[in-house]
């Protein structure tokens, strides 16, 4: 038995997540999670809300509301869309947590003990009637490029120009709208990343079969140099873990906060504190300390192509730099983007569908098995109501759903509702279990290697390679002249749907679990030998015929939800 640590990039907190961001981090890794669980192996899957920064205190203000409450109440709506989704996390925790409080604080003082953090001067906007510096996106003005009269301190997002908050025209606070600002002289904390150059980049060169995206990314930023300069790990904001070395104040930081990148991923240890302090595990050191058991750890980390240098070179830097036995990540699963017809997902402009109007709709398991089935592995790849209609009307309807279908009515027909008795299996069947066999060893392979598209293909196959033998097969006419022939083709059929079920259910997990209701087992063990497996459910095992697994999406729901979602969400 392995022992699996996965974690998600953990979402942030303003607002319901879409299908974009879904598909991109915490829907892969599900899967992964709930395959090695199959497998057998013991898996700890942790993700959070990440709560700190200025787009949860802009959210906050917008929905007029003090920033704790505003956070406190999303993470309860992200946290039961999670669970709509079938999303198998053991703990969904927070940023905010006192545990990542300590944490992140403990890591702020090993680092400037091992003598990795430096202070440094800067000057920032100030703003009297707010009381307190403005980062760039609280700052609007008029653009000095294009006279756009909303442009943002960090850019002008009408002509995209790069800009600095002293740039801008006639600049005032978003906050306010007050104009009375200053340039402030303020202190803040830097990580000397560019002392741990060397071990990163011999750590990066010692990763072995690392997606080409995940390691194209981390050495382009390691070789330009702009990812390892020293980067401050500080910010003049309200809402985040107080500056602290260690448990001791940290002179010239009171009213300071830590930059949301440098708490984000130290969630990910804090999350399994967590996990412990919720009182569903005992023992959080034994998956993240080396010197207490977690060099046995696989850790996989999945995440979106813009997470990928914090994760391949910030928060290794803290974990390095901390000379302390932290584990750190052994393979790094990174995602292109999803689109949505024929342009961007956007949170900020409300395009595309989110993960609450996706459940509104249909169930979960047809946006998974969508999404994952066409997930941006090896490219941006795009979401659109014809793709989507064409792929859940062919594999989930015509290929599974009418497979299960039809051999539970014709045993209900011919033979009642328990496995059929009599008959043996003959070259057909010995051919599609050696066939079977292949096609499950491949798929193991590529759930083992997250590569998620061809795994999808490969169960695809093996849905495909049980209605091809139905269709050869023929019980209904075999029936006519050997019901005993036909009575084995059945049990064979039916013994599928089990076979299915087990094998469907990282991508479907409630489809799975509907299948093996309906054919009133519980025995999902995983087909190491086809054969025995196809004789799991016995002779004269009572089912029922389930209900219609899988609704074609029809031209008028799909023209429907198109106009319904071509515009934004408010
Ligand atoms: O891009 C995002 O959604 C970030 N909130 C991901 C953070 S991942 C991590 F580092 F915690
Ligand atoms: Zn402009």
């Amino acid at each position: 038995m392995t022992r699996h640590l996965i974690t998600s990039a953990i979402p942030y907190i303003n607002g319901i997540k879409h299908l974009g961001n879904l598909v991109g981090s915490q829907l892969p890794a599900d899967l992964f999670a709930r395959y090695q669980r199959a497998r057998g192996n013991e898996v700890l899957f942790l993700c959070s809300t990440d709560e700190h920064g200025t787009p949860a205190e802009l959210a906050a203000a917008k929905a007029n509301k003090p920033v704790a409450e505003y956070c406190a109440e999303m993470w309860d709506v992200q946290a039961k869309i999670a669970e709509g989704f079938g999303l198998s996390f053991d703990h969904f925790g927070r940023s905010s947590s006192d545990e990542n409080k300590a944490l992140t604080q403990h890591f702020a003082g090993v680092l400037a003990d091992q003598g990795l953090i430096r202070e440094v001067n800067e000057t920032q906007m100030f703003s009297h009637e707010d009381g307190r510096f403005l980062p760039d996106r609280y700052i609007e003005g008029t653009c000095p490029n294009c006279g756009f009269d909303s442009a943002r301190g960090d850019q002008c997002d009408n002509c995209t120009k790069q800009l600095d908050p002293v740039d801008l025209i006639n600049p005032h606070s978003t906050i306010s709208g007050s104009t009375d600002l200053e340039m402030r002289n303020t202190k803040h904390l830097y990580l000397c990343q560019s002392q741990l150059k060397e071990k990163l980049e011999n750590w990066i060169d010692t990763r072995e079969g690392w997606p080409v995206l995940t390691t194209s990314i981390a050495k382009k930023w390691l070789n330009d140099g702009d990812g390892l300069q020293d980067r401050g790990i500080t910010r003049d904001l309200d809402w985040g873990v107080p500056v602290m070395r260690g448990d001791q104040p940290w002179p010239g930081m009171e009213g300071k906060v830590f930059y949301v990148w440098f708490d984000a991923p130290i969630e990910y240890i804090a999350c399994s504190q967590e996990w412990v302090g919720a009182g569903k595990g005992s023992d959080w050191e034994r998956w993240w300390r080396t010197d207490k058991g977690a060099d046995d750890v696989t850790y996989t980390q999945f995440m979106g192509k813009d997470n990928v240098p914090f994760h391949t070179l910030s928060f290794p830097a803290t974990i390095l730099g901390s000379a302390e036995p932290w584990k750190l990540v052994d393979f790094i699963k990174s995602f292109n983007y999803l689109n949505y017809d024929g342009g961007q997902f956007s949170t900020s402009r409300g395009r595309g569908v989110f993960m609450d109007q996706a459940l509104e709709i249909l169930p979960a398991d047809y946006w998974r098995w969508w999404l994952l089935s066409n997930v941006p592995e090896t490219s941006d790849s795009e979401f659109t109501w014809e793709n989507f209609q064409t792929g859940v009307n062919k594999d989930l309807a015509d290929v599974l759903g009418n497979f299960i279908s039809r051999i539970t009515k014709f045993c209900r027909g011919k033979f009642g509702e328990a496995v059929p008795e009599g008959g043996a299996f003959g070259e057909q069947e010995t051919a599609l279990i050696a066939d079977l066999t292949t096609k499950i060893r491949a798929y193991e392979g590529h759930m083992e290697d997250k590569e998620v598209r061809k795994a999808a293909q490969e169960l695809r196959g093996i849905w495909v390679a049980g209605n091809e033998y139905l269709q050869a097969a023929a019980p209904w006419s075999t029936f006519k002249t050997d019901p005993a022939q036909a009575a084995a083709q059945v049990r064979l059929g039916l013994n599928l749907i089990r076979l299915y079920a087990v094998l469907s259910a990282p991508f479907m997990p409630s489809t799975s679990a509907n299948m093996l209701a309906s054919m009133q087992t519980d025995d999902d063990s995983w087909p190491d030998n086809v054969s025995d497996a196809l004789s799991a459910l016995p002779e004269g095992h009572a089912f029922t015929v389930p209900d219609v697994l899988f609704a074609k999406i029809t031209d008028d729901q799909r023209e429907d939800w198109q106009e319904r979602f071509a515009g934004t969400r408010d």
